[in-house]
């Protein structure tokens, strides 16, 4: 299975900005077989990226889409229109859950339509500081993955990446907040169980698991070589072309 980096850019960088970006990132790094570099900038600079991007360096992602292919939603943009735009989205983020509202309902019509249109979700799972708090994680975990899958049949599940992302981990400063690799491991762990009550074992075992949370060059090895994680999804750090091209390096020599 190949490392995925995935760096989300959330509300940061207009469109010129994008494109500047990425034509940095783009003459600095090579193409490396094992690891799937991924940006996922504004839903705006997509389509001109999406001319830009050399894919054999790296991939785009979505932040976000509508499950309905076309209709009167006003102000949403769909799997549809993005379809052979992108590879991945992310969907189920937990900004889109606090901030905008979206449950697992929502989120497992995402998904669906995502995979409907040839797009890999990014389907993003984690507790919030309280849940944990109170010893709810698991049951958090278990109900973010089993719902935001149940339209995903055996024949699709190898199509989807899980991205495991405590909220209380996210955009921290503070090490006390940063998760600890065998907190990751467990989650990890965990979400693998609650995949094998889903689909066959063996699917379980190549369905890419990433790690988000506060990652930056200098937790990047360590968090990688957490049993059961597959790649990294990456916030501020990878706004910072220095810092994001040595996560991708750190990749690369996990790697090898
Ligand atoms: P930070 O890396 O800024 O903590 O953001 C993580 C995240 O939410 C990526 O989707």
């Amino acid at each position: 299975m190949k490392t995925y980096i995935v760096g989300n850019w959330k509300l940061n960088f207009t469109v010129g900005e994008s494109s500047i970006y990425l034509h940095k990132l783009q003459k600095k790094i090579p193409n490396y077989r094992d690891v799937e570099v991924v940006v996922a900038p504004t839903a705006l600079a997509l389509q001109s990226l999406s001319l830009q991007i050399d894919r054999h360096k790296m991939k785009l992602s979505a932040q976000n889409a509508f499950y309905r292919d076309f209709g009167a939603y006003t102000g949403e943009i769909s799997f549809a229109q993005l379809r052979g735009m992108v590879d991945y989205c992310i969907v189920g983020h937990s900004e889109r859950r606090y901030i905008f509202g979206e449950d697992d309902k929502m989120i497992q019509k995402k998904v669906e339509a995502a995979v409907r249109n040839k797009i890999t979700p990014i389907l993003c799972v984690g507790e919030t500081e309280s849940e944990r708090a109170f010893g709810e994680t698991a049951d958090v975990i278990r109900d973010q993955v089993l719902g935001g899958l149940a339209d995903v049949s055996e024949e699709d599940i190898d199509k989807v990446i899980i991205a495991y992302e405590p909220i209380w981990a996210i955009s921290s400063t503070k090490a006390s907040k940063l998760a600890s690799p065998d907190e990751i491991a467990e989650a990890v762990k965990l979400i693998r169980k609650v995949l094998a009550e889903l689909y066959d074992k063996e699917t379980v075992e190549k369905i890419p698991i990433l790690f988000g949370g506060s990652v930056n060059p200098s937790n990047a090895g360590a968090y990688l070589t957490v049993p059961g994680v597959n790649g990294l999804l990456i916030g501020g750090s990878s706004l910072i072309l220095s810092e994001f091209t040595d996560i991708i390096e750190v990749a690369k020599r996990v790697r090898a």
